[in-house]
This record gives structure tokens, C-alpha cells and sequence, in this order.
């Protein structure tokens, strides 16, 4: 009887600090993933902003093409994360979004609809495929009035840009935008 009084309360103290521990875990992973997401943005923005300015939308293409995957590629490489970005509506061909993306996608859209701030949107998540655990993690990237040069509806995307557009992105389907949408997101995943 003793034995039973001691130990009941003895095991839930022990349930209880695994799962501390599990959440301590889950935060620390969070954080890491948070702080990885939100470092490129602004300086994919930045650089974007110059070239604009220098070349005009259709001479800062490539900032979007090859700048934003090979500072996805550099910050995987040097962090340990898998990273890219995926939309609903991609340009890129292979910005697709798998289920768990496509989910979160949409998950987004109807944070936003019921009053969320777009910036503030993210979600991280432990998931387990194939028996394999691992950490997943998605930041929305929002619209702002200068993506719509490249993403905007057609009136605010210039003939030489549509022109280029066409060509590079024959199944583009990333046009139409507003500002304070969510275009897309940052996809970040980790093995445990
Ligand atoms: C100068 C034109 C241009 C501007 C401005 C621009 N983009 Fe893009 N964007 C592109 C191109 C081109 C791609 C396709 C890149 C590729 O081939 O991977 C793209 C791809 C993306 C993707 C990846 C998913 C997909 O559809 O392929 C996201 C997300 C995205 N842009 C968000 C934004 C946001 C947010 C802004 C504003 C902060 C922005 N873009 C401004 C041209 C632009």
C-alpha cells in the first residue's frame, strides 16, 4: 500500500518532466528554426530593392531566380536545415508544396482571413515519416507592394517583366497578388 502511495505520485513526477523536457526540446528546435527563417528575408528584400533601382524589375529577375535558392542553399549548409520556399500558386516549377506544406499553406490563408498579422505567421511542428522523426517549420512570406512588380496583378507588372516572365515561366501561376498576401513560405525541416 505504502509502496503504491509512494510510487504513483513518483511516476507522474517522472511523466512529468519528460514531457518538460519533450516541450523544453520542441522550443529550443522552434527558436533555431526561427532564427534560421527570418535572417534571409531581409536581405533578400535589401538586395532586391538595389537591383529594382538599378535595372529596373525586369534587371532584378534574377535576384528572385538565383539570389533567394543560393542563400537557401549557403544557410543549409551552414546550419544542418533543409531549406526552401513553396507557394500555393508557384512560379518555380518545383516550388511546390508537399502535403504537410500545403496544409500549413492553407492554414496561413485562414489565420489571416480570421485577423492574424501576415508578418507574424509560422508554425512549427514535430512530424514523423516513414517511422523517422523530424522537425519541420514554415514562416509566411507576405506580399508588399514591391513584389507586385513581379507577382501583382497585370497592370502593375511591366510588358518587358511579363515578356520575361512568359519565357522563363511558362506554367506561372504566381501573378495576381495584392499587398499583405501571403505569397508563399519559407519551409525549413531538420532529422531528430
Ligand atoms: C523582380 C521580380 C520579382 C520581385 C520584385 C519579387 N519576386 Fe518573387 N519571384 C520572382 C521569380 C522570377 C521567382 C521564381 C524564382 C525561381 O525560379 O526559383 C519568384 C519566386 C518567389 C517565391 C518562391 C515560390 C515560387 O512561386 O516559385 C516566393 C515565395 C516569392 N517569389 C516571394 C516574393 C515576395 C514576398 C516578394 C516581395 C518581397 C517577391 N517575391 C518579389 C520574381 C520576383
Amino acid at each position: 500500500m505504502d509502496t503504491i502511495r509512494i510510487a504513483l505520485p513518483l511516476a507522474a513526477a517522472i511523466a512529468a518532466s519528460f514531457t518538460a523536457a519533450a516541450f523544453a526540446n520542441d522550443d529550443k528546435l522552434l527558436n533555431e528554426a526561427r532564427s534560421v527563417a527570418s535572417a534571409m528575408p531581409p536581405k533578400l528584400l535589401a538586395v532586391l530593392q538595389e537591383e529594382i533601382q538599378k535595372g529596373g524589375p525586369e534587371g532584378a529577375i534574377g535576384v528572385c531566380r538565383e539570389k533567394a535558392p543560393a542563400m537557401a542553399k549557403a544557410a543549409s549548409e551552414k546550419t544542418g536545415w533543409a531549406i526552401r520556399r513553396v507557394s500555393l500558386k508557384n512560379r518555380n516549377p518545383k516550388a511546390v508544396p508537399d502535403a504537410w506544406e500545403e496544409a500549413v499553406l492553407k492554414e496561413f490563408d485562414q489565420r489571416l482571413a480570421a485577423g492574424e498579422k501576415p508578418t507574424g505567421l509560422e508554425k512549427g511542428e514535430v512530424v514523423t515519416v516513414d517511422g523517422k522523426k523530424m522537425y519541420r517549420y514554415m514562416k509566411a512570406l507576405p506580399t508588399q507592394d514591391l513584389c507586385l512588380q513581379c507577382h501583382g496583378t497585370p497592370d502593375r507588372i511591366s510588358p518587358a517583366v511579363q515578356a520575361k516572365l512568359q519565357e522563363l515561366y511558362p506554367q506561372d501561376k504566381a501573378v495576381g497578388y495584392h499587398p499583405a498576401q501571403i505569397r508563399g513560405a519559407m519551409t525549413l525541416k531538420k532529422p531528430l
